[in-house]
């Protein structure tokens, strides 16, 4: 099976981390969120993936060039404008060739069972199948209202509240015969969402809507970052942490060291090499890169640190995010969803 994932995007909301580093390879509790993405797809019988890159796409294809062998097939399909979700897609066709395939937005952390979407898909005959799952706020999202076989009637993208139906949204995974590619113009940009969606619903095509209740999330902003490693933390979806899990819910790495006289409050997860001081408090929900130094009696809670960071003596840090090679001065104080990119110190 092929699968085309689009990780071209700016990553505006995720700023200022996604400044310097595109979005795809945010890590997600220590690992890259490309590598995640590409793991779930490879377990899920994919083959072959095409990354349809744009913006940053150098640090995408050398990490996973580094973490994948030649069991699993790895193309980069460049853009040198942004051709938009579908005219990323169609960049893929030589890839494709003529087969059906998998396309999924880059930004979305799920387990949702592709072999059983696939199974829907060849039992409705569908030439569209697009994963769908309940949210609370729709309006960020494409809405889909489909009949009780499945088949979609409707799909709109960020609606208005007025505009909204229905709480099953678009999960920016679809399984497409390739003849839908022949709807979208080469070499300009297109949206799935905008146009191709509406207009194959329009004119008749098999648009099928297949809902889940398997975890979903998208990587959208800062919470919604925070909220993934809450998720990813407590189990809700199983994934592999990296380091040895030394008690229920705390993880460390190789060549770690912790004092005695610290804290750690489950669930956390230490990366290699870290050091941290005496009397420090870590937990609950906090991840802490390679090479973190964590100087006496700090308090890192409901944080994620990237490699390399330091953190001075006393400080306390809630809900933020600091990027690789952060320094947070001794007795700083950080509380509230902030995120700051690589090489800042935080006073
Ligand atoms: N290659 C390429 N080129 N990729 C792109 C481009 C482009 O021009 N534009 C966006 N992408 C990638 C982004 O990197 C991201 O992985 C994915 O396409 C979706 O773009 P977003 O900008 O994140 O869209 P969204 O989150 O507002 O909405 C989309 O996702 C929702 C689910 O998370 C839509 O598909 C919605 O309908 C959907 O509900
Ligand atoms: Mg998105």
């Amino acid at each position: 099976m092929k699968a085309v994932v689009l990780v071209g995007g700016f990553g505006t909301r995720m700023h200022p981390l996604t400044l310097h580093v595109p979005k795809a390879m945010v890590p997600l509790v220590n690992v890259p969120f490309v590598e995640r993405l590409v793991t779930y797809l490879s377990r899920s019988g994919v083959d072959e993936i095409g990354l349809s890159v744009c913006y940053l796409p150098d640090p995408i294809r050398n990490h996973l060039s580094r973490r994948f062998d030649r069991n699993l097939r790895l193309h980069y399909l460049h853009e040198d404008q942004p051709l938009g979700t579908a005219g990323a897609l169609k960049n893929s066709e030589s890839m494709v060739a003529g087969q059906r395939f998998l396309a999924l937005n880059g930004d979305v952390l799920t387990g949702i069972n592709l072999r059983e979407m696939m199974d829907f898909h060849l039992q409705r005959n569908s030439q569209i199948t697009i994963a769908l799952t309940p949210v609370e706020n729709p309006t960020a999202y494409g809405i889909v209202e489909t009949e009780a076989d499945g088949r979609v009637v409707r799909f709109l993208e960020k609606p208005t509240w007025d505009q909204v139906t229905t709480n099953t949204i678009n999960a920016g995974i679809y399984i497409l015969e390739p003849e839908v590619l022949k709807l979208i113009p080469a070499g300009k940009p297109c949206s799935m969402e905008r146009e191709v969606f509406p207009q194959a619903v329009e004119a008749g095509w098999r648009v099928h809507g297949f809902p889940t209740d398997d975890y979903w999330i998208d990587l959208g902003t800062l919470e919604k970052y925070l909220v993934a490693h809450r998720d990813l933390l407590s189990g809700r979806l199983a994934v592999d942490i990296p380091g040895d899990q030394v008690t229920e819910g705390i993880w460390i790495g190789p060549g770690a060291e912790v004092d005695p006289s610290a804290v750690l409050e489950p669930p956390i997860v230490l990366g290699a090499q870290c050091r941290v001081a005496e009397g420090v408090r870590v937990g609950p929900y906090a991840v802490l890169g390679d090479r973190a130094v964590v100087e006496e009696k700090a308090t890192i809670r409901d944080c994620v640190l990237w490699d390399d960071v330091s953190v001075g003596s006393r400080a306390m840090l809630k809900d933020c995010i600091l990027g690789s090679s952060c320094i947070v001065k001794a007795g700083a104080t950080v509380e509230g969803v902030r995120a700051f990119p690589h090489h800042t110190t935080v006073e």
